[in-house]
């Protein structure tokens, strides 16, 4: 018998990073992304998309990925999650108003030591300035490296509810927490760390206003447009001052329904109905020309 999981994902919440100089990456996402100051707690800034949620916490410290944050069932009790994830020896610490429009996190290390947030419920957190650059709509994805993506993909299957959405031939797998394509994402590679992450844009005339807005702001299309094969996603990918790539995405496909098993079919899908697969061979992309050198090994 199948064991239920320990807890179930849902919404990613938000990514916090750390940064030899915050206020660098502050002027990036406020000037070019499009996120706002809504305060400071010491070193600690915190920012937020223009539907008012808490979308990046940018913290002093090496250029890394500190932890992702998502939203978990109002109904899940997190003083019993908290004991099941010790059980299983995830070194969960239960913290009380961690971060603004957040009451209560869970934490836990995952089993290659990847700090992952279980938020439960929140209130509006709006920035206190005026959103500038292309005001991007959400985090929509976190892609991580792994030694071992099959391991990763049936930890975060069994342990917080994930469903397998695609995988690149077995060095890639695509991971859905709701009804969009992907949320988490792991990649093969030596150790764990980022790959990518990637902001949800409105449509694709908010894609074309990026790309003038991220030559303005001298900031090279490393690559894309394209569209993807898994996920069929628009995207572009640039490199943000830390060095982190950043990928802008829309059109990404949805499974409204997980009951029928396919994504909602579009017109660009070359399989009818489009279902969860491996995709093997090339060309997997539908158009876009592939990768820039300097963006080769992220391609997925
Ligand atoms: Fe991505």
């Amino acid at each position: 018998m199948t064991q239920a999981p320990i807890a179930r994902f849902t919404r990613l919440r938000h990514a916090t990073f750390t940064s030899p100089d915050p206020e660098r990456l502050l002027d990036y996402y406020r000037g070019v992304i499009g996120l706002g100051l809504v305060g400071r707690d010491g070193g600690r800034l915190f920012l937020a998309n223009d539907s008012e949620q808490l979308s990046l916490v940018i913290e002093p410290g090496d250029a890394e990925l500190k932890s992702i944050a998502f939203e978990i069932s109002p109904d899940a009790q997190l003083e019993s999650l908290g004991a099941a994830l010790k059980q299983a020896d995830l070194r969960p610490e239960l913290h009380s108003d961690p971060l603004p429009g957040v009451s209560r996190l869970l934490s836990f290390s995952d089993p290659e030591g990847t700090r992952f947030e279980l938020i439960q419920g929140w209130t509006p957190t709006p920035a206190q300035e005026r959103i500038g650059g292309f005001a991007v709509a959400k985090l929509g994805h976190v892609a991580l490296r792994t030694p071992d993506p099959k391991a990763a993909s049936e930890f975060y299957a069994s342990v917080m509810g994930l469903r397998v959405s695609d995988w690149i031939e077995d060095r890639f797998v695509f991971m859905r927490s709701g009804f969009e394509h992907h949320t988490l994402n792991f990649a093969r590679a030596p150790v764990r760390g980022l790959h990518h992450f990637a902001f949800e844009l409105r449509g694709p005339d908010h894609m074309h206003r990026a790309c003038d807005h991220l030559a303005r702001h001298k900031l090279p299309v490393l690559w894309g447009p394209v569209r993807h094969g898994p996920g069929h996603n628009t995207a572009i990918y640039h490199r943000n001052p830390d060095g982190h790539l950043v990928e802008l995405f829309c059109d990404l496909d949805r499974m409204t329904d997980e009951a029928l098993g396919y994504f909602d079919p579009r017109p660009w899908h070359r399989d009818r109905p489009q279902r969860p697969k491996v995709w093997v061979g090339l060309p997997r992309d539908v158009w876009g020309m592939p990768p820039s050198p300097e963006c080769t090994e992220f391609a997925r």
